[in-house]
């Protein structure tokens, strides 16, 4: 983490919590968080469950919403989508592209994942553009290619004025939901690389202000430590932010 830098931290629900259970989660976080203006706190509900989140927050500015998912479209015969203008109708700042989940269950391609980077900026969302390497190709010695193959596919439809909105999360698929979290040391090593291209295609002031977020099996006792790891800018929590009271003390962290 860098001094200057504000700590993003961001809670991605997946296929849980539907209305009543993020009104009771809120109840909970709500009252273990304090707000505090030196970080962003994200989180991303399922979109049936936005409008009950977004009631639950709204004594709280300090707390924003995003959906999980966009269509590239804006609207349109896509029965089951939503587009990023839907998002931002409803009340989203951000949206989350090219996770890992949509990737492998869903079939979703570099090129599906840079259109959505495109609609979510056109519509005025930040997108959260998701990237990481499987246990196969990391185990190959691949990982950072096929890091830099993924932001490449994106990136190369952006100028810096437009990059200065995005937000990037390495989030290595051998620690997604496996319990097995990168260490501190091999988070940094991918993030000094993103941080790396993000500089050389953007220049310093764009490409150095990037918020780099680290997902995978993250957890109040091991928040810290990543946060602490150089390029680290924030953390994208999937299972332990379910838990109000852990996922409060996630949001407490500092590196
Ligand atoms: P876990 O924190 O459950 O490993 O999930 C990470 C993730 O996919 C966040 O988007």
């Amino acid at each position: 983490m860098t001094p200057f830098k504000k700590p993003f931290i961001a809670g991605n629900w997946k296929m849980h919590n539907g209305p009543l259970a993020a009104r009771d989660f809120f109840g909970r976080f709500l009252t273990a968080y304090a707000a505090s203006p030196d970080r962003t706190i994200v989180f991303f509900p399922p979109a049936i469950s936005f409008g009950a989140a977004q009631g639950a927050v709204a004594g709280r500015p300090d707390v924003e919403l995003g959906v999980q998912n966009i269509h590239w479209e804006e609207k349109g015969a896509f029965t089951g989508e939503i587009s990023a203008k839907l998002g931002h109708d409803a009340g989203a700042a951000f949206a989350l592209v090219g996770h890992s989940e949509r990737r492998a269950l869903f079939g979703e391609t570099n090129e599906d994942t840079a259109r959505k980077t495109r609609a979510a900026l056109a519509a005025g969302l930040t997108p959260i553009l998701c990237v990481g390497e499987s246990l196969e190709e990391r185990e190959a010695g691949n990982a950072g290619a096929v890091v830099e193959t993924q932001l490449a596919a994106v990136l190369d439809g952006l100028d810096a004025d437009t990059a200065a909105k995005l937000v990037v999360a390495y989030e290595p698929v051998w620690a997604i939901g496996t319990g097995r979290t990168a260490s501190p040391a091999d988070a940094e090593e991918l993030h000094v690389r993103i941080r790396a291209i993000l500089i050389d295609r953007f220049g310093a002031d764009v490409g150095g202000a990037t918020p780099i977020l680290y997902g995978g099996s993250v957890k109040p006792d091991n928040a810290a430590g990543l946060l602490a790891a150089r390029e680290v800018d924030g953390l994208l929590v999937g299972g332990a932010s379910l838990d109000p009271e852990g996922f409060a003390q996630v949001c407490a962290a500092t590196g």
